[in-house]
């Protein structure tokens, strides 16, 4: 059975000192509450390290917004899914439209990261969604099979299998305009449909669909509700302890 999860991608959000408190906070949260999904927070490369030391990690998982789609070598800047690993972090966010969107990530990018965010047992949590236009062209679904096919399907079932998916449709992050629960329900069974066009039923059922877009304690359970609603990423909202467990409480 695949699994509920809730995940915040903090961005570039909070210095050190503050993302160790709100880190803090959220674990300190978890332990009152019997939460009903897998819980993770991803947050910037700065604050993997020591936020490792500060969570205990069988209550909130912990990873990274991006790694890089090479190994290691002159790519100054850059911080290698190995590094990322190496500070205790077991998630990675891949394929953001904010990367897609303002660094020029493209499927071919995408392809490497994933490869070797998987080679050093990082779980990506891959991003995938269409821009405003695209779904008032009714282009949405072309859209997510495209980037779903081009980035992904060269991998083996075994490997697909590891991943998480994020729907996130562009016009619905930081807008506060949220997709309803029944357009997500919509495109999450498509996606679905098209993972088991590949791999098949059991591969498909058991892959988790995180929605992401202006999601809030507000609307999470009807958006989680839809049996193709597996949980998920939290922008905004993951920026208070509050908020955030507002959303992990409503599984
Ligand atoms: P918001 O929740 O702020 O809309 O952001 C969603 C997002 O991009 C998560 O990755």
């Amino acid at each position: 059975m695949r699994k509920n999860i809730v995940a915040g991608n903090w961005k570039m959000n909070t210095t050190l000192p503050e993302g160790l408190q709100l880190a803090k906070e959220v674990n300190d949260a978890l332990k009152g509450v019997d939460a009903k999904c897998d819980v993770i927070i991803c947050v910037p490369f700065t604050h993997l390290a020591s936020i490792n030391g500060v969570i205990d990690k069988n209550r909130l998982g912990l990873g990274a917004e991006n790694c890089a789609d090479h190994v290691s070598g002159a790519y100054t800047g850059e911080v290698s899914a190995p590094m990322v690993a190496s500070t205790g972090a077991t998630y990675v966010i891949l394929g953001h439209s904010e990367r897609r969107q303002y660094y020029g990530e493209t499927s071919e990018t995408l392809k490497e990261k994933v490869k070797l965010a998987l080679a050093n047992g990082l779980t990506p949590i891959f991003c995938i969604g269409e821009v405003l236009e695209e779904r008032e062209a009714g282009k949405h679904f072309e859209v997510v099979k495209t980037q779903i096919e081009d980035a992904l399907f060269d991998l083996s079932a075994e490997d697909f299998s590891k991943l998480i998916l994020a729907y996130e449709p562009v016009w619905a992050i930081g807008t506060g305009k949220t997709a309803t629960d029944d357009q997500a329900q919509e495109i999450h069974a498509y996606i679905r449909s098209v993972i088991e066009g590949k791999y098949g039923k059991e591969v498909a059922e058991n892959t988790s669909i995180l929605y992401g877009g202006s999601c809030k304690p507000s609307n999470a359970k009807a958006l989680f509700a839809k049996p193709d609603v597996d949980g998920g990423l939290i922008g905004g909202a993951a920026l208070k302890a509050d908020s955030f467990m507002g959303i992990v409480e409503a599984f």
